[in-house]
């Protein structure tokens, strides 16, 4: 790796307009689930990206840098796609997507953590390893969720009735 820091910076800008992404596409989520309960988890991860921008944003200050224009410009259109699909194609496949872009997420923090290590910006290094955890969960809870989902939707095709998907 040539230039750790540089590289630390485009780590950071990536993940900071993927989570603006992330968050859009979480209130589209949220809005089309049936369940209260779910609705309010989304809300909560939704908000957890928020406060992961807050302090990516702050890292990159720190390191005389700051979010990419060009990328927080595509990354909000593809939230604000995500946001209005979710609530046209059902509830599983917004939490498998979810579920896997998240495990994703968590992968780019711990090479980001990587990245702060090699470019001695030791101070960093912890709190990414701990966003990686964070996203970790979130894909747990949404491959949970699409398992269940999964579940209910073979039951009532077993039992003949309606979708209890919608
Ligand atoms: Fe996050
Ligand atoms: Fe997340």
């Amino acid at each position: 790796m040539r230039n750790p820091r540089k590289a630390l910076i485009v780590a950071l800008q990536v993940i900071h307009a993927g989570e603006l992404a992330a968050a859009l596409a979480y209130q589209g989520h949220a809005r089309a689930v049936s369940s209260v309960q779910t609705q309010l988890a989304i809300q909560q991860v939704e908000c957890e990206e928020w406060q992961h921008r807050k302090m990516l944003a702050s890292m990159l200050a720190d390191l005389g840098a700051a979010p990419c224009p060009r990328r927080e410009r595509s990354k909000r259109r593809l939230g604000s796609v995500l946001s209005f699909l979710c609530g046209w194609v059902g509830e599983w496949l917004p939490a498998r997507i979810a579920g896997a872009l998240e495990r994703r997420g968590a992968v780019e923090y711990r090479r980001a953590s990587a990245l702060a290590d090699a470019a001695g910006e030791h101070d960093k290094v912890q709190p990414l390893l701990e966003y990686a955890t964070v996203e970790d969960a979130h894909g747990l809870y949404f491959e949970e969720l699409a398992l269940s989902l999964g579940c209910a939707f073979r039951r009532h095709r077993r039992s003949g009735a309606a979708s209890p998907l919608r």
